[in-house]
Order: structure tokens, then C-alpha cells, then sequence
């Protein structure tokens, strides 16, 4: 793993941009895939504010809330329409349906455009259990797209975007952890000292199911992007 340490998150998302804009200077056609949550905002800050034209290249997102529909002001479609889609479109952008009821249904499709779209490069965050898309800790490194029961931790972490608790889904569509390893290039990004010890466990920890992230270990093409705050408990 490489490892960038910035000075705060607008450098982070700065630093994540470049390796965008070398992707897309490479294959104007490359498969992206991309992240939600309040780490990649200073990335799609930084594309939105460039000339980088992404009418050729393909977006697919980890993951999308069971039961939420893609205008709902909480889905991840929403998300990205609001933070990168209405600025920048892409040829065509992929994510879960979150309103999708069959669920075998619904992994087999998205399952389908992951392997139709081999992934070039992939934006990740990472959650402080460890999580990465919402693989939580104990998810089979092998999975590809499944169906998620959220953790109280992951819950209480997301309950903030909601007006109250009760209204976070207990449910998401994500993709899994065998098919975020089949991506050619991985960034993950984490800011601030709520992350320190998930950055500490997936970089110096063992290979443990305990922190899905640590698994990037075995990736051979990951750069980690972090604050001060974030990589303070590094060795
Ligand atoms: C979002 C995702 C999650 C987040 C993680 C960190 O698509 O897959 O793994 O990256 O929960 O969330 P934030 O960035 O809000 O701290």
C-alpha cells in the first residue's frame, strides 16, 4: 500500500482528482467506482471545479440503502446526482436500486455490470469499523454484490445525514468485497480522527475479517489518502 499523508481534506480530494484525470488521460472511455459519504465530497469538489469531460467513461457506485427511492434526499443516487452527476455526466452511471424487492434479482444485475465493466480505478472510504462499501466486519472476502443488514455502529455513524435514527434503512444493496479487489486501481481516502484506528487496523493489522479494509493488503495497486488526524496512529 502506498500511503499520502495531506495537510487536510480539500488537499486529499485534490490529490484523489489527479488520479482521475491520469485515468482519464490514459482511456477517456475508463470504468469508475465511486463512493458516497462525506469523504469523497472534496474529490467531486475538485472534478466539478475541472475541465475533466467524463461523456465517454462509465461510473458504477458501491452501494445504495434498501427502500430508498433515487430521488429520495437520502439515497445514494441522490448524492450523486447532487455532488457529481448534474455537473459532470458520465456516459453511463450505475448504481444499486435501492427500490429493487427481489433481491436475487437485483445483485444478479448489478453483478452483470461489474463484470461487463471491469472497474479501472476505485474511490473508497472507509468506515470507523473498518468498513469499505458496506462489507461490515465478518463479511466473506469472496462476496460480490449481496444484501446488507447494517451494524448499530454503521446505524448510529449514517443517522446523522437522517432527521432521526429510526429513519436510517436497515438494509443495503453493496457491492462485495471480491469484486472491489477485481478493480485495477484502488484510492481510499479517510479524514479526520474519528477514522485513526480503522486506518491503523488496515494498514499495520493483520488480514482479519474483523476489518473488511485490511483486506487491501492483498490488493498490489492501493493509494491511502489521509489527514494528520487520520494517520496519527500510524507506527
Ligand atoms: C459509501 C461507502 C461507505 C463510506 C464509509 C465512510 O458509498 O461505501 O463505505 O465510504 O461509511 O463514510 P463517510 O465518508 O461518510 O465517513
Amino acid at each position: 500500500m502506498k500511503i499520502i499523508v495531506v495537510e487536510d481534506k480539500k488537499q486529499g480530494g485534490q490529490t484523489a482528482y489527479e488520479f482521475f484525470k491520469n485515468e482519464l488521460a490514459k482511456k477517456n472511455d475508463a470504468v469508475f467506482g465511486l463512493a458516497t459519504g462525506s469523504t469523497p465530497v472534496t474529490t467531486y469538489e475538485a472534478i466539478v471545479r475541472s475541465n475533466l469531460d467524463f461523456s465517454s467513461s462509465i461510473s458504477v457506485n458501491l452501494d445504495e440503502y434498501v427502500g430508498l427511492s433515487a430521488s429520495h434526499p437520502q439515497s445514494y443516487n441522490y448524492y450523486m446526482q447532487q455532488n457529481l452527476f448534474q455537473y459532470k455526466p458520465f456516459h453511463h452511471s450505475y448504481l444499486p436500486d435501492g427500490e429493487a424487492t427481489d433481491e436475487t434479482k437485483e445483485v444478479s444485475r448489478y453483478n452483470l455490470i461489474i463484470k461487463k465493466n471491469p472497474i479501472d480505478l476505485q474511490l473508497l472510504g472507509i468506515g470507523r469499523n473498518g468498513h469499505i462499501g458496506f462489507n461490515e466486519p465478518g463479511t466473506d472476502f469472496a462476496l460480490k454484490t449481496h444484501k446488507v443488514k447494517l451494524t448499530e455502529s454503521t446505524i448510529a455513524a449514517n443517522s446523522r445525514f437522517f432527521d432521526n435514527e429510526q429513519d436510517v434503512p436497515r438494509y443495503a444493496y453493496s457491492m462485495g468485497i471480491g469484486s472491489i479487489l477485481r478493480s485495477k486501481k484502488i484510492i481510499l481516502e479517510a479524514f479526520g480522527e474519528s477514522k485513526a484506528e480503522a486506518v491503523k487496523n488496515m494498514i499495520e493489522g493483520p488480514v482479519t475479517r474483523q476489518c473488511p479494509a485490511s483486506v487491501l493488503q492483498q490488493h498490489s495497486d492501493v493509494t491511502v489518502i489521509l489527514d494528520e488526524a487520520a494517520a496519527q496512529k500510524l507506527r
